[in-house]
């Protein structure tokens, strides 16, 4: 797929290079763009990245179609000037609160005796007249596991025989009006639109390891306003969750409680900021700036500091976590938490989490990119490097391309025979 709509600014190369790809992550408090391509023998090389400080962006969803396309604009700018080129279409994450995951389960006669690609295709086509909901578009459909005549667990079912073929299809979608208005806004940037992913499912690939993904590991996506999940197990996306809290929750009730304004707010949270209480916390003043020019720095105790940024995230995880039981999703998902986005960072978060599920956690830094800047390689940027590495890997994605955006109902095709059962209590029904 040619990326390239010209050469370098100011002229240059026209050169058609099809396996450079750009990504971009549009975050509440940075958007942030990468430009690389796969070198043979080495892995994902980044040969531009740049970022900028996000306006008319609020947890994935554009509240102002101006301030974000000229966010956007700029930080595609930085990239495309790093790297030497300009781009003309790029990958998007998506991570709106409309993130969800869906799992239905077809199953299906066929005549042929043995299994080919074209069983295969109308399997997943009956999943996708299944799946009934014009309010959402499809961002991935991943095939999780294949069934031939009742025997489960089949990783490739293709050059097998039998006379009933079923699937379990893992849908992840997102409210088909939120994506077109980030579609739109970056069509006004000049740049179309290759695909798009889930956020956490792109951080996934930035930040964890194989042995992670094979045993079973839940990743966290903490950042400014969304704080988005991922499940993995088998190497697989098993499910996906997102909920609209993220560290700017906290700083907002880092200024309430200290009346002192956001940015210092912002700058405390940073400095003396923790999740965990510490035998200090009582003596220990920390400095609040005025809220107006009427009043005075005043100071207010480390441990109401601490209460006030404790409860915003353990109330953060408790949401999580309930809503992983409620999905059935509990043991399934390992033993193993990573956290990443900028605010995990936070001081104490991983503690924290470790009590809240019960469960071995860690931060996750992106890894295993050449060439990407010191400046860029924190845990805010797994979604960006994630999506790189993700756009430039082979997935077992079902669709190909961007989703489709007209909102139009999937047509129901007739197959022959079969049951079709469709579970928000999936994990329970088959493990
Ligand atoms: N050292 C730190 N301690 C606590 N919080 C931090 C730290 N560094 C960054 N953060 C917080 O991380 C958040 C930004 O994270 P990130 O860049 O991942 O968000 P984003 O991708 O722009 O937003 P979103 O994904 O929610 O749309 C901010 O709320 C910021 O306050
Ligand atoms: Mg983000």
């Amino acid at each position: 797929m040619a990326l390239f709509s010209g050469g370098p600014f100011g002229g240059g190369s026209r050169l058609a290079q099809p396996d450079i790809v750009a990504v971009l992550d549009v975050g509440t408090s940075k958007v942030a763009c990468f430009i690389g391509h796969m070198e043979a023998g080495s892995g994902v090389r980044i040969i531009g990245a740049g970022f900028h400080a996000s306006a008319g962006l609020k947890a994935g969803v554009v509240v102002d179609m101006e301030a974000a396309e000229y966010t956007i604009r700029h930080a595609v700018a930085k990239a495309e000037k790093a790297a030497g080129l300009a781009i003309s279409s790029i990958y998007v994450n998506v991570s709106t609160r409309s993130l969800k995951s869906h799992h239905i389960n077809v199953d299906t006669k066929f005549s042929s005796a043995e299994v080919a690609d074209r069983d295969l295709k109308r399997v997943i086509d009956a999943t996708l007249a299944e799946f009934n909901e014009p309010q959402r578009a499809i961002l991935h459909a991943l095939p999780l596991n294949w069934t031939l005549d009742g025997e489960r667990g089949i990783r490739d079912p293709r050059g097998m025989f039998g006379n009933n073929l079923g699937v379990d299809m893992h849908f992840v979608t997102a409210n088909v009006g939120v994506l077109r208005n980030l579609a739109h806004c970056i069509e006004r940037c000049h740049l179309r639109i290759a695909g798009m992913v889930a956020s956490p499912y792109a951080a996934g690939d930035a930040v964890l390891v194989d042995d992670e993904l094979d045993l079973g590991v839940t990743l966290i996506d903490m950042g400014a306003g969304i704080t988005t999940a991922a499940v993995f197990r088998d190497r697989a996306l098993v499910f996906t969750d997102a909920i609209g809290v993220g560290g700017k929750n906290v700083t907002s009730d880092i200024a309430r409680g200290l009346t002192t304004p956001w940015e210092a707010a912002e700058r405390i949270k940073a400095i003396y900021g923790s999740a965990l209480e510490s035998p200090t916390d009582d003596t220990q003043m920390v400095p609040c700036p005025p809220m107006g020019a009427q009043d005075e720095l005043h100071e207010e105790t480390l441990c109401m500091l601490t209460g006030i940024v404790r409860s915003r995230v353990e109330e953060t995880f408790e949401i999580l976590r309930d809503r992983f039981a409620a999905a059935g999703i509990g043991n399934f998902a390992g033993r193993r938490i990573v956290l990443t986005g900028g605010a995990a960072q936070l001081s104490g978060a991983v503690q924290l989490a470790e009590y809240i599920f019960g469960k071995r956690v860690r931060i996750g830094q992106p890894h295993g990119l050449l060439g990407l800047p010191d400046t860029m390689s924190g845990p805010d940027f797994a979604v960006a490097a994630g999506l790189i590495k993700h756009v430039l890997s082979d997935k077992s994605d079902a669709i190909a391309g961007p989703p489709d955006l007209s909102g139009r109902r999937i047509r129901k095709r007739h197959y022959a025979g079969g049951s079709v059962t469709r579970s928000l209590k999936w994990f329970k029904d088959n493990f």
